[in-house]
């Protein structure tokens, strides 16, 4: 049965725990309606900052700023009961120092009480990793693809594709669980490297773009419902055209407009 009946939230231990024993499902979700309808379905729910992309129309997920993932993720958990909530880190805003990371989680935590913080990052962030579990904020290393560094990658594009930068990926792996990250997010990686570092890890490992190898996916909402816009990765399987239905809903509500067919008298105040 797909349907969870949780009648409280998932923690971060009980999500490490289904290692192993089950699938972990994710989708993003970044607004109170969209959270609330996902809420039974999935593990955890990521406040991802793809939000700057599929939300706001902007070029890249470097957009994003701190008090933007705080409104959003605390949208999110008060709309929700059962799923995890883990909150993007946004560029910027980690990077400098485990000092600034830490200010800047604790904040994300305190403000909106999700449950942990997801960042991007190789082996360099493994001393910040280090920093935040040490004080009690729960950590989701986001390694391979990493769209923080687009500017660096040159675009979006798989990584890890040879024998020496697959090896640095699973470097980067080794250093965030060694850390104490709970769980790694592998991005646009092939399936022989998801497999590998998904055996290694006693920690579960989530994939997106990143083979069924992995403990379980995660998926960003609009690209899978068909609002994903131009920029819809070839991976990405679409379970619904929820933009056609919102293009249709327009289209109706204007014609009715148009040609004086709305409102139906039935829905009009006053009308018995
Ligand atoms: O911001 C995001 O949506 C992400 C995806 C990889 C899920 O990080």
């Amino acid at each position: 049965m797909s349907l969870h009946t949780r009648t409280k939230r998932l923690t971060v231990p009980q999500l490490v725990a289904m290692k192993g024993q089950q699938k972990i499902v994710s989708l993003t979700a970044y607004t109170s309606s969209i959270a609330k309808l996902m809420d039974p379905f999935v593990d955890f729910i990521l406040v991802g900052d793809s939000t700057a992309m599929v939300g706001y129309g902007r070029s890249s997920t470097l957009d994003m700023s701190l008090d933007e993932i705080i409104a959003h993720t605390r949208a999110v958990v008060g709309s929700t009961r059962q799923a995890c909530v883990i909150a993007d880190m946004p560029f910027g805003s980690y990077q400098e120092s485990p000092q600034q990371a830490y200010r800047n989680c604790a904040q994300v935590l305190a403000r909106t009480g999700c449950d942990a913080i997801k960042l991007e990052g190789g082996a360099v962030l493994a001393e910040t990793v280090e920093f935040l579990v040490q004080r009690g904020i729960p950590v989701m290393a986001h390694i391979g693809l990493m769209p923080q560094y687009v500017n660096a990658m040159g675009g979006f594009k798989a990584q890890g594709m040879n024998d020496a930068t697959a090896r640095a990926i699973e470097a980067d792996a080794r250093a965030h669980l060694q850390a104490g990250a709970f769980s790694l997010l592998l991005e646009g990686v092939a399936e022989g490297l998801a497999r590998k570092v998904t055996e290694f890890s006693p920690m579960p490992t989530i994939g997106i773009g990143a083979s069924l190898a992995c403990d379980g996916q995660v998926l960003v909402t609009e690209d899978m419902l068909g609002l994903g816009g131009d920029h819809v990765p070839r991976f990405v399987k679409q379970y619904a055209d929820v933009g056609a239905l919102i293009s249709q809903a327009c289209e109706e509500f204007a014609a009715q407009v148009r040609d004086g067919t709305f409102p139906e008298p039935k829905h009009c105040y006053g009308v018995n």
